[in-house]
């Protein structure tokens, strides 16, 4: 079966452009001795994860306990997990993951290091931590070196936590500084930092300008999408998932509407100095996806010279395509056009 005979709407996924990103990132990384953890968060796919890991990533990064869950079933041996576990469900599953996986969790506070300690006890295992650290991002993250040393001198404490290093998002300049100062400070303190693990993709290829980083989060980069296009990290031919809809109504001489809402294409935005609307139209790239409804998204054709028909499937890239994976129970693959399969989407959903 071939692409073009499928329903609608529907993410479809190239998987020579896949493996394209993958090799490319991968042999940038190994050029600078710089080791590769991408985070699963775009595809939420046990197969791609092992096809980065066979490329030679180090080990997977997730956001989610839940995540992390779906991948160490699937036999993934080395989880990182970039948030802050807090609370007592947590415990249990995550010292059951513990007993599964080599396992390293960030965080930034006391608390998440009560919950990990608590899970590594009952497990009876070592869990690695990295203290993540603002670099520009306003999310979470210790602001100074001294907290950071502060609080992996609490894990030193504990008996089945082990320090393992920082941990920041994205990674710029700030990181750098950040690292130099923090490096001095350990130093001194006698506390080896043995990972700086950095993220993410519009970054990526710079990511060896920033002195002292030893590992690479990329998540994006194994699909792109339109605000990755607009950053400059990769082109519309790098994109590796459309998705593909059909016209379902041409109300007036401008107006196209499509069966892609925001249950499709989600609703984030494209970054304004990159673009306009809901994602880019390849055939009509004139044309502004102005509005989504859950089941409907609005095009404004005013723009366009040719206009779509009735009828017709067009294939959009998202702005972001990480919750677009989010949305879908299934992707489709193919190659040239030939449909591979049809892929479930094990760790979507998961928000624990
Ligand atoms: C903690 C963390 N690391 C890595 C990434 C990957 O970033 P990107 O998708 O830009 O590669 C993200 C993305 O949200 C993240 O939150």
């Amino acid at each position: 079966m071939h692409i073009k005979d499928l329903d609608t709407p529907v993410p479809v996924i190239d998987l020579d452009r896949v493996e394209r990103n993958i090799d490319k990132l991968q042999s940038y990384l190994d050029k600078h001795g710089i080791k590769s953890r991408p985070h699963i968060k775009t595809h939420k796919l046990p197969i791609l994860a092992y096809k980065q890991l066979e490329a030679g990533a180090v080990g997977i990064t997730c956001q989610k306990l839940s995540e992390a869950t779906v991948m160490a079933a699937v036999g993934i041996k080395d989880i990182l997990i970039t948030y802050n576990l807090i609370g007592k469900k947590k415990v249990e599953p995550l010292a059951q993951l513990a007993r599964q996986v080599t396992l390293s969790i960030a965080i930034d506070n006391e608390l998440a290091l009560k919950t990990i300690a608590e899970a590594a006890k009952l497990a009876e295992k070592t869990i690695k931590l990295l203290i993540e650290f603002e670099s520009g991002n306003l999310r979470v993250g210790v602001q100074t070196p001294e907290e950071a040393l502060e609080l992996a001198q609490q894990i030193k404490q504990q008996p089945f936590l082990s320090f393992e290093g920082l941990m920041t998002y994205p990674c710029g300049a700030e990181a750098g500084r950040f690292i130099a100062e923090a490096k001095k400070l350990f130093d001194k303190a006698g506390m080896p930092i043995n990972t700086v693990s950095a993220g993410g993709t519009p970054n990526m290829y710079r990511v060896h300008e920033v002195a002292g980083v030893t590992e690479l989060r990329a998540g994006t980069y194994i699909y792109n999408d339109r605000n990755i296009v607009g950053s400059g990290a990769a082109s519309f031919d790098d994109c590796a998932l459309h998705v593909h809809a059909t016209v379902i109504s041409r109300p007036t001489v401008d107006r196209a509407v499509i069966d892609a809402g925001s249950k499709t294409l989600s609703s984030d935005q494209i970054n304004p100095s990159y673009g306009q609307g809901h994602g880019y139209i390849l055939d009509y790239p004139e044309a502004v996806i102005r509005k989504l409804n859950e089941e409907h998204g609005i095009i404004d054709l005013a723009a366009c010279k040719d206009k779509p028909k009735l009828g017709e499937v067009l294939r959009i890239i998202p702005n972001h395509v990480c919750v677009v994976t989010n949305l879908h129970d299934e992707v489709v693959v193919h190659r040239n056009g030939v449909i591979e399969g049809t892929w479930p989407v094990w760790a979507r959903g998961k928000t624990r």
